[in-house]
């Protein structure tokens, strides 16, 4: 049993917690994720290792279904039943150059540890964190301490530049060489950015999210195509050279379960209510 010791919420559906899991804390390295299973009948979801702290990890996630529903609902105190990590390769971190860390909506939760061990390995490190409104803008003061430069977006204007990552990469990229650049966020998003760097020739690494269940690369669900090869982004990833991924088939196989998904969702959200009415949930 994994112990929550810290629950929040930090914008609209996006919840921030620390677990204290000993194992996963000692050997997790930027980029690498882990997978949780809250009980007994819950389905194994993939989060980002987002930030150690001794023994505990931090996770951050957007309740957009019905195990990341149900996981905003833990509070300090509460326990989930298994907690598996460190998983996947960790990002390779260049030493003493020009680093960008772009990050978008939720995706912005991976990008402070991978800022971190590029400071660390003594580049210069851009932050360009993007999301659709003020509102929804997580980690800016983190990222404002661990970058060298930082730059924000929205795409309603309501905070740092009007406007999406892409178009400030665009700009600071004709401003001065970049050696690499990480970009994490929606599938689509993740393709766009790519794209942007491509003609300045930067090292791009996305971080891909396709369905994963085991996470050993026993299962074949993660399967992606890179550089026209399969690859499965839990053993041979997450993290891929940006220019070579295929997104249209990710973003494809990432919508298979989605009626499924939905169905999943409103069977919990009928059983909870179900369970207040009975007096069995506050
Ligand atoms: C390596 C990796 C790291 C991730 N890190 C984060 C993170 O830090 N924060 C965050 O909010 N999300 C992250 N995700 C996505 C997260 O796993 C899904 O949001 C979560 O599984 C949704 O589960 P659900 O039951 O709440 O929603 P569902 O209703 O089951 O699914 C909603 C959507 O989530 C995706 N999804 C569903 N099941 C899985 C699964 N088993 N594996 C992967 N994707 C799935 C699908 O695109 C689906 O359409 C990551 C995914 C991967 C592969
Ligand atoms: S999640 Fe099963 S092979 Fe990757």
């Amino acid at each position: 049993m994994y112990r929550v010791e810290k629950a929040e919420k930090l914008a609209d559906k996006v919840f921030q917690m620390w677990v204290c899991a000993p194992h996963v804390a000692r050997h997790a390295r930027a980029g690498q994720f882990l997978i949780v299973r809250i009980d007994q009948q819950g389905e194994r979801i993939p989060l980002t290792i987002s930030a150690v702290e001794g023994d505990s990890v931090r996770i951050i996630f957007m309740a957009i279904g019905k195990t990341t529903s149900h996981l905003s609902e833990l509070k300090a105190g509460d326990t989930i039943l298994d907690v598996a990590g460190p998983l996947g390769k960790p990002s390779e971190i260049p030493s003493n150059g020009t680093c960008a860390v772009i990050g978008g909506g939720v995706g912005i939760a991976s990008t402070p540890i991978i800022a971190r061990a590029a400071k660390a390995a003594g580049n210069h490190v851009i932050g360009i964190i993007g999301a659709r409104n003020a509102d929804l803008l997580i980690l800016e003061d983190e990222m404002r301490e661990i970058c060298d430069e930082l730059y924000i977006t929205t795409d309603d204007g309501s905070r740092g530049t009007h406007g999406f990552v892409s178009d400030v990469l665009r700009t600071r990229l004709e401003e001065g060489p970049m050696d690499c650049a990480w970009i994490i966020g929606p599938a689509i998003m993740m393709k766009v950015t790519s794209q942007v760097t491509k003609p300045y020739g930067v090292k791009t690494y996305v971080s891909l999210n396709p369905i994963m269940v085991d996470g050993t690369g026993m299962c074949g669900s993660c399967r992606v195509v890179v550089g026209g090869e399969t690859r499965f982004a839990c053993v041979d990833g997450p993290e891929f050279d940006a220019h070579q991924v295929d997104f249209d088939t990710l973003m494809q196989r990432q919508r298979i379960y989605l009626e499924e998904e939905r169905e999943a969702l409103d069977v919990y959200h009928n059983d909870r209510c179900a369970c207040r009415e009975n007096g069995l949930h506050d």
